[in-house]
């Protein structure tokens, strides 16, 4: 070869190398939602979409905190501010497996109360007519994009199965998705790297009942498909550890300064916790799904976990959805969890607050 080819080569080689082994390194992220604006699945989607060290390969929705209709218009909405509307948004089940559980929820809460954090998401809120008409009614203008046409679970089958043994899940909602796609396509299971759940509550009391945490107390019966299912890891953000990462106004009006002005600053103002900080400057809370992004994004954050088996009360009563550990003699069919306990809190904060999340290109 001439010997000015080959030099060519060689520059050509040196210039892709580095780009090409950081793309392969980059961890490949499917989120499964209840989304929220700008609150805890809301920041976990946006250090997820704006992280170097992560492809956001979608970003699949369902109620939850809010109706399936209500978190995809908060999504598309916030991928629109982030300039990211790349990133695929595909819209999945609007109602947990039980029959009739929001019809009935009432009598439920009649009979069986709630707990310290008595959220009642989308079973205490009317359903939107479509993701559009709540779009429009909450941000007076047009969507620029809109989710795909294809349902979230063939959405997670399919990504999965075009990226074996690559994807991570990221499960901060209900498991509802995640369950009718391993029960639709169990040859997807042993193709999912892993899963990192926010769910639960395994030494210590639920929220939205004494005994179970808002996720897996949404839809027990799916809860129980996925963390049953025989994955290679499943990685879980219990209460155990979210409620030692206290969210308070100092952490708020950090963020408040990275934003500046505009409608990401606005947004986040207009969030619950916002209003709540406005009021009362004591006020404190927590920021759940925002650990599991954060311990993708960097996993030593995590500095305590155990390896137990974990199975979800489904027996309607006053433990339904309430999440069980095994140190040993676990049920039959209980797969293994690394159940996180603590995190780096201090190392957390900084990395929430860390402006290469928060940039954004849209101003309207
Ligand atoms: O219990 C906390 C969980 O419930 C979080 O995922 C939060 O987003 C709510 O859905
Ligand atoms: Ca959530």
């Amino acid at each position: 070869m001439h010997v000015q080819s080959l030099y060519t080569l060689l520059v050509l080689a040196v210039l892709l190398l580095p780009t090409n082994a950081y793309a392969a390194e980059r961890e490949k992220v499917l989120l499964d939602t209840d989304m929220v604006e700008f609150f805890d699945d809301g920041v976990a989607m946006v250090m997820l979409a704006n992280s170097p060290k992560v492809e956001l390969l979608g970003i699949t929705t369902l109620s939850g905190n809010s109706w399936v209709e209500e978190g995809t218009a908060y999504t598309i909405r916030q991928l629109e501010l982030l300039g990211r509307t790349d990133i695929p948004v595909s819209m999945g089940l609007a109602y947990p497996f039980r029959p009739q559980r929001h019809e009935l929820f009432e009598v439920e809460r009649m009979t069986q109360g709630m707990g310290h954090d008595a959220w009642l998401g989308s079973f205490g809120l009317k359903q939107p007519v479509s993701w559009q008409a709540f779009y429009r009614a909450r941000y007076a203008k047009e969507p620029t994009f809109a989710p795909v046409k294809q349902h979230a679970v063939d959405f997670i089958i399919d990504t999965v199965r075009a990226n074996p043994g690559q994807v991570s899940i990221a499960a901060i909602g209900p498991c509802g998705n995640l369950a009718m796609a391993v029960r639709k396509a169990p040859d997807i299971i042993p193709l999912i790297k892993r899963v990192i759940y926010m769910g639960g509550a395994f030494f210590q009391p639920g929220n939205v009942t004494p005994a179970a945490e808002f996720n897996w107390w949404f839809d027990p019966e799916a809860a129980k498909i996925a963390v049953r299912t025989p994955f290679k890891e499943q990685i879980v953000f219990g209460l155990d550890v979210c409620e030692k990462v206290v969210f308070r106004k100092e952490h708020f009006d950090r963020l408040l300064r990275i934003l500046g002005a505009g409608p990401m600053s606005a947004m986040l103002h207009g969030t619950f916790v916002g209003q709540m900080f406005a009021k009362d400057p004591a006020f404190t809370h927590y920021v759940w799904d925002v650990l599991v992004a954060a311990a993708i994004i960097d996993p030593t954050l995590i500095t305590r976990e155990v390896r137990q088996r974990v199975d979800i009360n489904d027996q309607t009563g006053l433990s339904y959805g309430q999440s069980l550990a095994y140190p040993k003699f676990a049920p039959k069919g209980c797969q293994e969890m690394r159940i996180v306990l603590d995190v780096d809190i201090e190392r957390f904060w900084n990395m929430v607050a860390d402006p290469t999340y928060w940039s954004g290109s849209d101003t309207k």
